[in-house]
């Protein structure tokens, strides 16, 4: 079994927001992987861009005269090779020469078609025979802040996590009966909701953060009762996108509400108590460091997380530990570009006892790879919201996966909760 690399093509397809992406095979002597590159909406500033100048033509373009001739005869069980090197023909330091998401869809592509060369499933192919492990759903229910139009919540999500299930199947369905049960919720509170949804499938209504807390929390009590294990919630603040630099203040619009750096910790500690909130992600804004850690330091059995602030960056996520910033981080790996960056981040925060969340983004397509990346990585979490086609794609292949194991399949444990 060989896995040379023989050929690279690369298409432009769209993501569930109707946006151009780039889609990417990559072909070996025995073997074939095919991935493609999911955007944000609110993006953190320290992100790598997304494509070079003239967008995914020249992505495209890129691909065909420079990255495959030179990939060809490279050996894709190398991972760490194939992405140095496209680090090297990028030239830069944010991926602006061939662009982030052109490095994603190969970096993952490659990973895809080495296991396929050996005849592996990806999760097996990276993670070997420990990759036993499925995350945690964690599941957007309502969405607000710069993810809905129109009236609706400040906060960006309000995310189911379903943390007492023993299976993913069971965490899933529960995920499923959570956002149903708000649905229903919402259009008895209002006749005139219309069952409006977001780009990641989660209720947009017209009400704001104290009924969708409400909403949230009844919800997933009922449903926890009536399946018998604890379904924890949380929030997505985005707060970066809330945070108005020359006001200094977190501006809540819905609420008609302004609160500086200390009324916003002492807000989110107040609603971390009041509702139990097993899971708070980007509390402050993305250069707030010391915040975050006033936070971690204040609350128990919460895991505070860093998605803007950390943007799955190794040096971004090392000024994190020392400042003890946080005690959780998403994984997106198409924010800092390729598997071998994100493989580096993702290991240091475990050394350093950072829960790993591997994140969809809110424009995705129905690539599933980051399913077998969250098994693989041993990530007790993934984030892909409930419903929609996208992010389907994700939870129905950890359905597989978790098939596939059979009575070797265990449910990740959520040791901070
Ligand atoms: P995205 O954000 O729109 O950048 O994907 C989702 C998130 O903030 O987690
Ligand atoms: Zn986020």
């Amino acid at each position: 079994m060989s896995s040379i690399i023989e050929d690279l093509i690369a298409r432009k397809i769209f993501n569930s927001r109707g946006e151009e992406t780039v889609e990417v095979d990559v072909i070996t002597t025995s073997g074939f992987g095919r991935a493609s590159a999911p955007a944000g909406k609110s993006r953190g500033k320290a992100e790598v861009v997304y494509y070079p100048q003239g967008g995914v033509d020249q992505a495209i373009k890129k691909i065909d005269d420079l990255i495959a001739p030179e990939l060809a005869g490279l050996n894709a069980d190398f991972q760490e090779e194939i992405d140095n090197t496209l680090h090297e023909i990028d030239g830069t330091t944010n991926f602006k020469g061939i662009g982030g998401n052109t490095a994603f869809a190969i970096s993952l592509a490659n990973a895809e078609a080495a296991a396929n060369s050996h005849g592996l499933l990806l999760f097996q192919f990276l993670g070997g025979s420990t990759a036993t492990t499925l995350p945690c759903p964690l599941g957007n229910c309502i969405s607000g802040g710069q993810h809905a139009r129109g009236k609706a919540p400040d906060i960006q999500e309000f995310l189911a996590l379903p943390h007492g299930a023993e299976a993913f199947l069971e965490a899933a369905t529960a995920n499923t009966l959570i956002h149903r049960k708000i649905g229903d919720a919402l259009k008895k509170k209002n006749t005139l909701f219309s069952g409006g949804k977001s780009d990641e499938g989660a209720w947009v209504a017209n009400i704001n953060d104290t009924d969708a807390f409400e909403a949230i929390a009844k919800a997933c009590e009922e449903v926890g009762n009536e399946m018998d294990f604890e379904c924890g919630f949380g929030i997505d603040a985005a707060a970066s996108s809330l945070w108005k630099e020359k006001e200094e203040k977190y501006i809540y619009e819905r609420e008609e509400k302004k609160r500086d750096t200390a009324e916003q910790l002492e807000f989110l500690i107040d609603l971390i108590e009041k509702y139990h909130l097993t899971y708070v992600e980007d509390p402050f804004h993305e250069e707030d460091y010391e915040s975050f850690a006033e936070l971690t330091k204040k609350t128990k059995n919460c895991l505070i997380c860093g998605d803007d602030l950390f943007t799955t960056n190794n040096e971004r996520l090392n000024q994190g530990i020392k400042q003890k910033a946080a005690n959780a981080i998403i994984i997106k790996v198409n924010q800092i570009g390729t598997l071998t960056d994100a493989a580096e981040t993702m290991q240091n925060a475990q050394k350093h006892g950072y829960t790993t969340v591997m994140s969809h983004r809110s424009g995705d397509t129905c690539d599933w790879h980051i399913a077998h990346l969250a098994v693989a990585f041993k990530c007790p979490i993934i984030k892909t919201g409930v419903v929609e086609g996208a992010r389907i794609a994700k939870i129905n292949e950890l359905v597989r996966i978790e098939h596939f194991l059979g009575n070797r399949a265990e449910m990740a444990d959520l040791k901070i909760l």
